[in-house]
């Protein structure tokens, strides 16, 4: 029999708020001595009859830390290839889904119909005048004594998900890292990438841009390959961390987000669709056929490439050839053909219902799919989620039952577009903006050392304090907030980008938001040897990092479903609008540009929050006298103006041509997906402007920025729970 679905009304069941241990309101006649006496006794009462306190339960959490238990997940989910839409995918859906229900958690799997990509055909050789053609194998090695071999034959062969079919043989050009500004320098130096096939380098931005950059510059078609510059500087893999010569970046191109049949709307069964040469026709593809080569490959087609010189950061490392800028004499000859073809995804679901307020969530989510072993893209976070699933169940044991609705998601084709998570958010998206407290997202969980988290602005507070409770998993005498104060990324992230499974939750619908991991870069990211012997040799040799992580993300769902009031902070939020207003400012100095209604609109946020936190003071519950502290219903309004007034962030219309984006202050900038920009409308405009510099250009400025402070006002009175 299915679970019961989240969505289910289940306020017969459960009250909304409970009653005790509340006191009645009559308690607060305190000032006659007798009531007084009365309440006193009765509040004794209530706290010797009670449960003990949620934060009992949070510390007994982050004793119950297992290395063993997280390293045996990662063992499981690793043991295949598990790309999305594969069987071993859904095999591994299984582990999740028989995990998860065996905890008792109600457990089901959502799953859609969406638009996956496959190489179907790849060839590429390279040839030039005097010397012989080379056609390049397009394999990565399996290394000695490597546990996987047997089954690395699954592995999808090196692609570039979504590229066009097609060949192109032409001339190549070397493009650096792909960047709009990278083809800019090759125009200035007259070199002309009209029919050529560009070579660009990993890094910097999302390769989805730098195939599409290719094409505007127009490119016949693109090649990727990993610098050793950037991904081997030391030994490779399996004598150290870093990328073998023969290991490809393989990875999606599609610069959108969820399924491209669905542009807007979910993938449900039945649903309206596009039709697949109409996705693939979409700006957001890249149109022209592409492949991503091995550093050793990638290194041969640059000592055949002639013309100027590139210049001094255009090179590669020690040892490399000189990188010229082409175009030729080099040839390349490339053909591709994908198979673009509708799959089955899972996302596993499984849900705690809260005991006070199951109608409030709070959601956690990685994604499953991988495009080879996924050890530490993504499993690293699936084997934490499955650990801190067990502690939480141990709690139950001991009589916990959190006061909200804690969901734990497990998302599928993430790889591809963020498809998973983005056709649940899209299929519940009423459901989900009238009832989610926040969204606790983590991808990569562990790859390296280093604490680094993400965040919309309410929330770096409790980041910070519960970072303090959770021990350093590489130093035993501090605290993973000393491990993140002293790694070079101290500062919190903001959620603009598109590279996680966090984009439908913040940038489509307005929740609060985290993202975190230990560690950010890693060399053999998305290639064949992302296994779990890389993980035990360098990754986390004792998969305490796992359990940090773990203990992390299950402290901040605990104190976000446990708290009476939601610890939420919006004098953040406030800081963060201003910096965004002071970094605009700079951009359009001397221009025809007023930022004053941006200025006076964050002025009436910083009210806003005044006027809640001394609402917040009344109501704390260590204020024994608040006359609200007999109002679950004051409580209540309270909550719901922390939660909906990131709501208020999002606009109908959405980002001006991009109308998927709804938040103004958090979204992708338009030239890569990566980035993360503060009113991304606004850059979008400045960057037009400043190329166009026309006086209409500089009006639609103008005018993006009375969109962003038109939505901070709106903000700001729902915070303050005012009409005006
Ligand atoms: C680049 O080459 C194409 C095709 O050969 C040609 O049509 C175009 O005019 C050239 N562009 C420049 C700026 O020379
Ligand atoms: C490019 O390679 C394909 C497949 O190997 C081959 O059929 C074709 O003739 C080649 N084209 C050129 C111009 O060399
Ligand atoms: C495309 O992929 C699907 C799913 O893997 C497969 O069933 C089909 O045979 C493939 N088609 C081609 C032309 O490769
Ligand atoms: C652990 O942290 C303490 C306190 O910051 C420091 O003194 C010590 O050197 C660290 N130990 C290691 C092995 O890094
Ligand atoms: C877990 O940690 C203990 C030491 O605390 C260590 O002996 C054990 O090998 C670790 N487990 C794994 C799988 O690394």
């Amino acid at each position: 029999m299915a679970p019961p679905h989240v969505g289910d009304d289940t306020s017969t069941r459960t009250p909304l708020i409970a009653a005790p241990p509340y006191l009645p309101r009559r308690a607060a006649a305190w000032l006659h001595p007798l009531p007084l006496l009365v309440a006193a006794a009765l509040a004794t009462y209530y706290h010797l009859l009670a449960a003990p306190a949620p934060s009992y339960y949070h510390a007994l959490f982050l004793t119950l830390g297992s290395n063993d238990t997280a390293a045996a997940h990662l063992r499981a989910l690793t043991a295949r290839p598990h790309l999305a839409g594969s069987e071993a995918n859904a095999a591994a859906a299984e582990h999740v889904v028989s995990m998860l229900a065996s905890l008792s958690f109600p457990t089901r799997v959502t799953p859609y119909s969406v638009l996956l990509s496959y190489p179907a055909h790849r060839s590429l050789s390279l040839s030039a005048p005097g010397h012989h053609t080379t056609a390049f194998a397009l394999v990565q090695d399996t290394y000695p004594d490597d546990p996987n071999a047997a089954v690395s034959a699954e592995v999808v062969p090196t692609f570039l998900a979504y590229s066009a079919s097609g060949s192109a043989a032409a001339e190549a050009v070397y493009a650096n890292y792909g960047r709009a500004e990278d083809y800019a320098y090759l125009a200035a130096r007259g070199v002309n990438v009209t029919g050529k096939v560009a070579v660009a380098r990993y890094g910097k931005v999302y390769r989805g841009d730098k195939v599409i950059n290719a094409r505007l510059a127009g490119a016949a078609a693109a090649v990727i390959y990993t610098d050793f510059k950037d991904f081997t500087p030391g030994k490779a893999f399996p004598d150290g961390p870093w990328m073998p010569p023969t290991g490809v970046q393989v990875g999606s191109t599609f610069k959108g987000v969820g399924d491209p049949t669905t542009p807007m709307w979910a993938s449900s069964e039945g649903c309206e669709r596009l039709s697949i040469a109409e996705a693939m026709a979409s700006d957001d593809m890249p149109g022209i056929p592409a492949l991503p080569v091995s550093g050793r490959d990638g290194e041969e087609i640059l000592q055949l490439i002639g013309g100027d010189v590139a210049p001094e950061d255009w090179q590669g490392g020690e040892g490399a050839p000189v990188y010229r800028l082409g175009p030729g004499p080099a040839v390349l000859n490339l053909t591709y053909a994908g198979n673009e073809t509708m799959a089955t995804i899972q996302n596993v679901i499984a849900v705690i219902e809260g005991k006070e307020e199951p109608d409030r969530y709070v959601i956690l989510g990685n994604h499953r799919d991988a495009w080879t072993f996924g050890a530490a893209d993504p499993n690293s976070g699936t084997a934490a989620l499955l650990e801190l699933a067990q502690r939480l169940s141990k709690l139950q044991n001991k009589g916990w039952r959190p006061r909200r609705t804690i969901i734990l998601c497990n998302w599928d084709a993430e790889e591809y577009g963020l498809i998973g998570s983005t056709e649940w958010v899209e299929e519940n998206r009423a459901m989900l903006t009238s009832k989610t407290v926040a969204y606790l997202n983590v991808d990569i969980g562990v790859c390296n050392s280093g604490f680094e988290a993400s965040a919309t602005p309410q929330l770096d507070e409790l980041l910070k304090q519960a970072s303090k409770q959770v021990p350093n998993p590489d130093n035993g005498t501090e605290s993973l907030y000393d491990m993140w104060m002293a790694s070079d990324s101290s500062l919190i992230g903001r959620l603009g980008g598109g590279s996680s499974d966090y984009s439908a939750f913040v940038q489509h619908i307005g929740i609060p938001s985290v993202d975190m991991s230990i560690g950010s870069d890693y060399a053999v990211y998305h290639s064949l040897y992302d296994d779990f012997t890389w993980m035990e040799k360098y990754g986390d040799p004792m998969f305490r990092r796992h359990v940090a992580v773990a203990s992390m993300w299950g402290l901040l769902a605990l104190r976000l479903s446990d708290e009476e009031i939601l610890p939420f902070n919006y004098s953040s939020y406030v800081a963060e609008l201003e910096k965004g207003a002071v970094g605009i400012n700079e951009r359009v100095r001397g221009m025809p540009v007023s930022l004053s209604p941006l200025h006076k609109s964050i002025k009436e946020f910083d009210m806003a929050v005044l006027k809640v936190d001394s609402e917040l003071e009344v109501v704390q519950p260590q204020n024994f006298w608040s006359p609200w502290r007999t109002n679950p219903l004051k409580v209540r309004d309270l909550n719901d103006r922390l939660m909906m007034t990131e709501r208020a962030f999002t606009e109908r219309e959405g980002l001006s041509g991009r109308p998927w984006y709804k938040h103004m202050i958090y979204g992708p900038s338009l030239y890569n997906d990566y980035g993360a920009e503060v009113y991304p409308g606004v850059d979008d405009a400045i960057q037009t402007a400043k190329k166009t510099n026309t006086s209409e250009s500089w009006q639609s400025v103008q005018h993006e920025i009375h969109r962003i402070a038109r939505i901070i006002s709106q903000a700001a009175l729902v915070l303050s729970g005012q009409l005006t």
